[in-house]
């Protein structure tokens, strides 16, 4: 029990963010009922709603009401059939997630991969390949490396070829660095370690040390922070042979600690093998000051145009996110506990949306985004 007020940001977003939210609000609320907690959820709008609300992928209004929260549960933006012309420093996707990222350094990024048993289906592995099912999390630097570094523009230059007739050509010339420095490494190792202490106590860091001055970096500070876990193990990784482990022994990992990129790369790729994005939350935390940690709370998956306004999209993402949320910024673990048994009392009913419905399975049925919702917020409350 608890009266102290939990501020939240709810930001829709565009495609699908709208009708999974609406299910996550309502499996919020129901928890809310249930733990006596002092829900206040205000939502703003935010990507393409923000443009058309406000002229703005991140209103000034939407940035202020996530200043007054503790928290933001975001749902998803970018249409990327929207308005191809728009200049790309004003698209959704870098003017309000990236924006609100680097705005509160929200640096660790925590992407949760499981494959249930009753789902084993949806994975695109061989069953054993799959062990006892997939568990595993990604965790991914956020507010560093080539997302952020400076220069982060196209040039123009004036270059000479050998061999190319008619003499000097203009070309133009894209440049991205990777900058990272060591506080930013020690940081995101901590939050790595402190994880896999909680879970299977392994950390599998990923670079490029065989190629990348970052890499050697990285690989030079992991080891350092590594001393201060004696308790967990620590493996080193190359990004490439990382990307080929996951397909053939999955099993092998149990906390995935990347820099931005990689880190963007291997979650996809890890996320595949729990067959849905649908499935998939995050949780992009910040610093902790005191008993709070803000964070900011999403679905692994996209706004799903395609879907969109059908009601046959996934909710799950959206919901479980609540739940981290809950657990993270709140520390409300019997709350997210809650929650995450009603995704899967709702699983085990047989409930499935179209991405994880098995029509060779004769206990399943399946349902809408809605029905999903329901069927969790009726769980939560019972
Ligand atoms: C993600 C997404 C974003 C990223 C895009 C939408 C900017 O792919 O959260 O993984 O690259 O970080
Ligand atoms: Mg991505």
């Amino acid at each position: 029990m608890s009266s102290a007020t939990l501020k939240i940001a709810a930001l829709a977003g565009d495609g699908i963010g709208p009708e999974v939210m609406r299910e996550a609000l309502k499996v919020l609320r129901a928890v809310g009922q249930k733990y006596s907690l002092n829900l206040h959820i205000t939502e703003a709008p935010v990507g393409w709603a923000g443009i058309d609300a406000a002229g703005k992928a991140l209103p000034d209004a939407t940035l202020e009401v996530c200043r007054q929260s503790d928290a933001i549960l975001f749902g998803s933006v970018g249409l990327p059939d929207r308005d191809p012309t728009i200049p790309k420093d004003q698209r959704p996707e870098r003017a309000a997630l990236l924006r609100l990222r680097k705005e509160f350094s929200l640096f660790a990024n925590l992407r949760p991969v499981q494959l249930p048993k009753a789902l084993a289906h949806a994975c695109p592995l061989r069953p054993e390949r799959q062990g006892d099912g997939l568990d595993l999390l990604v965790v991914r630097e956020l507010t560093g490396g080539m997302y952020f570094g400076q220069p982060k523009k196209t040039e123009e230059v004036i270059e000479a070829r050998e061999g190319h007739e008619g003499g000097p050509r203009r070309f133009l010339r894209a440049i991205d660095t990777m900058v990272y420095t060591e506080p930013e490494i020690e940081r995101i190792a901590h939050v790595s370690f402190q994880a896999a202490q909680l879970r299977r106590k392994k950390v599998t860091s990923i670079d490029k040390a065989n190629v990348l001055e970052n890499g050697i970096l990285w690989r030079e500070v992991v080891t350092r922070v590594a001393k201060a876990y004696p308790e967990v193990t620590v493996e080193h990784m190359f990004v490439d042979n990382a990307a080929m482990q996951l397909m053939l022994k999955p099993t092998q990992f149990d906390v995935v600690l990347c820099e931005n990129m990689f880190g963007d790369i291997l979650s996809d790729e890890a996320a595949a093998l729990a067959g849905s994005l649908g499935m998939l939350p995050s949780a992009s935390l910040g610093n902790t000051s005191g008993e709070k940690t803000f964070g900011l709370y999403e679905p692994a998956g996209g706004t799903a145009p395609d879907i969109a306004g059908k009601n046959l999209a996934n909710p799950i993402a959206q919901i479980l996110s609540a739940a981290l949320m809950l657990r993270y910024s709140f520390k409300q673990e019997a709350a997210a506990r809650a929650i995450e048994a009603g995704v899967s009392a709702a699983i085990a009913q047989g409930l499935r949306t179209g991405d994880i419905y098995n029509p060779a399975d004769a206990a399943a049925k399946k349902v809408g985004t809605t029905e999903m919702g329901d069927a969790i917020a009726g769980a939560v409350a019972a």
